[in-house]
């Protein structure tokens, strides 16, 4: 579903992804995990086009987006859905606005879309009220739950979220959490979602560990907690006391 080979990104002389190989299969729920600066966000950048690699192909259903210009390149990108890790809504927007406006783009009218819409936002455990707010009378975590609606209006079969559930209070995540999976299995989706939240093992069915560059560890969510991976297994058990060591630099 998605193939990843020799990913190679650099910002200037700063190299952040070195020759990436990644497969995803269709129905797969990839968590990948990785230290804040590695590249995680630059990586999920790569594979909805948002960034240009300098080397490499990221093919998506057959076809390799670093390739395609124009129209074929909109079609890819229309199946796909991506939650950025800062909520990114139009301020001038209102919230029932900024959650339709995928569908309004194409050509639906605002009016016919608000139950759809009103049925996001409760999905997502936000209360109606917040429709006719703007998005700079939201907290935080309201912003990324109003992303979250807005990305699922248009059911993707290719969910990439980066970071969804960082600065939510733990029922909160474990709402997100759930929903995110709910998507994934009714839409029979590919789910790659970014997280340092551990408990996002117990929804994912595989996890990957990004680490100077390269996806260093791949294997099934449910057996993590046995991974022997000496980086896997420090950073999922947090650090022992001493010194810090399997850690590499950034
Ligand atoms: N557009 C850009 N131009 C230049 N450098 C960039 C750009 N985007 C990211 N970087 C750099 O690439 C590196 C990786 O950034 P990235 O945002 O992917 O990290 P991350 O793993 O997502 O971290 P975090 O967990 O903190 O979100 C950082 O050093 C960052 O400064
Ligand atoms: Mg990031």
């Amino acid at each position: 579903m998605i193939t990843i080979q020799g990913l190679t990104k650099a910002f200037g002389s700063k190299i952040i992804t070195r020759g990436l190989d990644l497969s995803i299969e269709k129905n797969e729920f990839l968590a990948i995990i990785g230290r804040s600066g590695e590249g995680k966000s630059v990586l999920l950048k790569q594979i909805i086009g948002l960034i240009k690699p300098d080397a490499g192909s990221v093919v998506i259903n057959g076809e390799d987006i670093t390739k395609l210009h124009g129209k074929k390149r909109k079609q890819i990108f229309q199946t796909c859905g991506y939650v950025c890790q800062f909520a990114a809504l139009l301020d001038s927007l209102n919230v029932t606005d900024n959650i339709g406006l995928p569908l309004v783009e194409e050509g639906m009218n605002i009016d016919d879309i608000k139950p759809l819409i009103a049925e996001k936002v409760q999905s997502v455990g936000l209360n109606l009220d917040v429709l006719e707010k703007y998005p700079d009378e939201l907290s935080g975590g309201m912003k990324k739950r109003v992303g979250l609606a807005r990305t699922l209006i248009l059911k993707p079969q290719v969910l990439l979220y980066d970071e969804p559930t960082t600065g939510l209070d733990p029922i909160t995540t474990r709402l997100i959490h759930e929903l995110m999976k709910k998507t994934h299995d009714e839409q029979q989706a590919t789910t790659v979602v970014i997280s340092h939240d551990v408990e996002i093992f117990k929804f994912a069915t595989h996890v990957a560990m990004l680490h100077e560059g390269k996806i260093i560890y791949k294997g099934l969510a449910s057996e993590i907690w046995d991974c022997t991976n000496p980086f896997v297994y420090q950073f999922i058990r947090g650090l022992p006391e001493g010194p810090i060591t399997h850690v590499g630099s950034v």
